[in-house]
């Protein structure tokens, strides 16, 4: 993409006489002044007679130059840098940022479009000394086109960069298969949040009484919903977005490959096969591998038998009674659309509820969960599942974990479906990751990488493929984007902030997270340096029906009294959790202090205030119980 400069910029191409890279560059940097000219740039060619001669001056220049750090090879032949005395590359290098800065899309040949960050550049160890790079058919080929694939392949392209993705759906082991998109829109984030809308749907239901409405007889309200009905919806909005998706490649100019990648023996090429298995090949100057996971499979007898969140949300038949293995995000947000629903569903936990989030929090789920029906065996694992008719019967065991306090016994019983939500775990096995050496984690296959670029310098990685990282639409996207502009964009050095990312568990008691638990705050502070504010409450809308419960909802802040009493855990249970933490996020990101947030003014009527009018500190013994208002 042409970048507009105001006035005119001077670059240097330096060299010596005999060198054809610095022929060429030199060359196509006399023939961009004349093009564009001169009121916008000036070119000085720089040419030594002999490399050795060349060599020495550059060993001088390079002191002067801006290489933020760079180590610059002075031996390498051309050396280009602006008036400004910034590095900008060498050879193929400096060409394409000559051709980026200086020359609109419509006007050049897209293959050498790409402009690049100096920095990244020489970090990938492209400037060497035969500066023979050769000609690649793409600037990036991303892997994957979800969440963090489609946000890298359409900012890179967005910079100039001449841009493919592949994206393929291994069908799950029951044959469920999607479109474009990913994870998040097909199989995870859409499909569910639809769902789980669908049963608080249900119990708002209950609340019309009491706000004057008749819906007729109490009795004729709807138990179950109409699954196929709800399930055929949400399909259709999903097909939205898979085309939505599909023509924003087109615009975006970024070549949409339908085919199953994989690396090859030569580290830029990658093979590409369709569904009919035809396979063929292309080069890219880099790669980024944004293949994302799959479930994990329940590995006891018959653990075949049971579905996952890649066939849940297209299931064509009602789920009937339910039993859902596992007992985190995926395992819990599935139990609780589904009980709201109207199904019978019981959740089978190896240790505890949420590992890792805060307690409080994980009990009233837990909590409001069981009011709402759903049955728990804790501390216990299917040792197998085995078919009977269209049912299933499941015998569990004893996990033995050491987390679990009270475990349930150990029985057998019928389900009509058996939902595996132990996990997820990293799609890199058809990518032949073997034949480049990138290195993973052998527990969970993920890619280890630092700041995104993996073990092989041109060679990156973004979203839920990466180790160590947390499994969430925002942060492929944001990974994704921020990677394209430090890449294509000069001058942007920005990484990715991991650090105390917002989250939210949707389950039918929402729950909206940012940085530690209080458990994590205690133990990294240590408990005398932690402070905890805490309060519960009912929202004003709860108060007028009847089957809402006056004490469910929760606002938490814990705070580290060594640093002016700065908000490192915050913490809701209650409605609209995601709308809720967002904003606060912002205040947490900003470092924001317990102070900051007694200093807020309040929106009223609102769930948000409450974080601004706490004042029980856990530590006084007294109650948190607020009321409402
Ligand atoms: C049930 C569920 C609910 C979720 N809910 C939320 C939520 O509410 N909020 C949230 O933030 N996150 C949620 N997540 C997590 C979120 O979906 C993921 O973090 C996100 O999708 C990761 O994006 P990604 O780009 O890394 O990978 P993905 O979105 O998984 O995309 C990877 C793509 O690469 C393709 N692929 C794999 N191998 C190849 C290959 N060799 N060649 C070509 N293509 C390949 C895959 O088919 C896929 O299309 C949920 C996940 C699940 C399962
Ligand atoms: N709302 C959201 O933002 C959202 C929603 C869904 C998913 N996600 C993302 O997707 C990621 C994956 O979620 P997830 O819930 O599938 O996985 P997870 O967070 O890795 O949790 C796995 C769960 O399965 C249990 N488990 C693991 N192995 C088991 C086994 N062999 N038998 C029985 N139980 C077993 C674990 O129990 P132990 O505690 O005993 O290990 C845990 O409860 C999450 O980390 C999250 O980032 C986000």
């Amino acid at each position: 993409m042409a970048t507009e400069i105001a006035s005119s910029q001077i670059i240097h191409v330096a060299g010596f006489a005999g060198d054809a890279h610095f022929q060429k560059t030199a060359n196509i940097a006399a023939a961009l002044e004349h093009l564009v000219g001169s009121k916008k740039l000036r070119v000085r060619i720089i040419e030594h007679a002999s490399a050795e001669e060349f060599s020495k001056w550059a060993q001088e220049k390079i002191g002067q130059l801006n290489s933020r750090g760079i180590t610059v090879d002075p031996t390498v032949s051309p050396l280009c840098y602006n008036d400004n005395n910034e590095y900008l590359g060498a050879a193929e290098d400096a060409i394409q940022y000559f051709r980026a800065t200086f020359l609109s899309r419509s006007s050049s040949n897209s293959s050498v479009l790409a402009p690049f960050n100096p920095d990244l550049v020489q970090q990938e160890g492209s400037g060497t000394k035969s500066n023979k790079e050769p000609e690649y058919d793409y600037d990036l080929i991303v892997i994957g086109g979800g969440s963090g694939g489609l946000a890298c392949a359409k900012q890179a392209s967005k910079l100039g960069a001449k841009v493919a993705i592949c994206d393929f759906v291994k069908p799950s082991p029951l044959g469920t298969k999607w479109g474009l998109g990913g994870t998040c829109v097909n199989v995870g984030c859409i499909p569910k949040k639809l769902m789980h809308t669908a049963a608080l749907l249900r119990e708002s239901m209950e609340d019309y009484k009491a706000y004057g409405w008749t819906l007729g007889d109490e009795k004729s309200l709807p138990k179950v919903v109409d699954w196929p009905i709800m399930v055929q919806n949400v399909q259709n909005h999903i097909k939205s977005l898979n085309f939505k998706y599909r023509v924003e490649l087109r615009e975006k100019e970024v070549k949409y490959e339908k085919k199953l990648a994989s690396f090859t023996d030569d580290p830029h090429t990658v093979e590409m096969k369709d569904k009919n298995g035809n396979v063929t090949q292309a080069t890219a100057r880099r790669i980024v591998v944004a293949v994302g996971g799959r479930p994990t499979p329940i590995s006891c007898e018959g653990g075949e038998l049971a579905l996952s969140s890649d066939d849940i949300f297209s299931l064509k038949t009602s789920p009937g009674k339910t039993l859902v293995v596992g007992a985190s995000y995926i395992a819990l947000e599935c139990a609780g659309f589904l009980a709201g629903c109207g199904f019978d569903v019981t959740v089978m936990v190896r240790s505890i509820l949420l590992r890792g989030f805060d307690r409080d929090c994980c009990e009233r789920i837990g909590k409001d969960l069981e009011e709402k029906g759903v049955k728990f065996i804790y501390g216990c694992v299917p040792s197998s599942i085995k078919a009977d008719g269209d049912s299933k019967v499941v015998t569990w065991v004893h996990s033995n974990s050491k987390d679990c306090k009270e475990p349930s016994s150990p029985g057998s019983d019928t389900f009509t479906t058996v939902l595996g939500a132990i996990g997820r775990t990293a799609d890199t096995h058809l990518l032949n990751i073997e034949k480049v050496g990138l290195k993973i984690n052998p527990r969970n296959k993920k890619l280890i990488c630092e700041n995104e670029q993996t073990n092989i310098s041109h060679i990156y990685a973004i979203g839920d493929v990466v180790d160590g990282r947390p499994e969430l639409t925002p942060v492929a996207i944001q990974a994704g984007k921020l990677l394209a502009k430090r890449i294509y964009e000069p001058g942007f050095t920005r990484q990715m902030d991991y650090h105390h990312v917002a989250t939210t568990v949707f389950t039918p008691l929402e729950y909206g997270t940012i940085g530690f638990s209080e458990e994590e705050a205690i133990e990294k502070y240590g408990s005398d340096n932690v402070e905890v504010y805490h309060r519960v409450f009912a929202p004003l809308e709860w108060n007028l029906p009847k089957h809402r419960p006056d004490n469910l909802c929760y606002a938490k802040l814990i705070c580290d009294k060594n640093d002016g009493e700065r908000v490192v855990g915050f913490h809701y249970c209650g409605p609209n959790a995601g709308e809720v933490t967002q904003g606060w996020s912002l205040a947490m990101k900003c470092g924001a202090t317990y102070d900051d947030f007694w200093n807020t003014v309040g929106i009223h009527p609102t769930i948000s205030e409450e974080f601004t009018i706490l004042s029980v500190t856990k530590s006084s013994g007294e109650s948190a119980e607020g009321g409402s208002c």
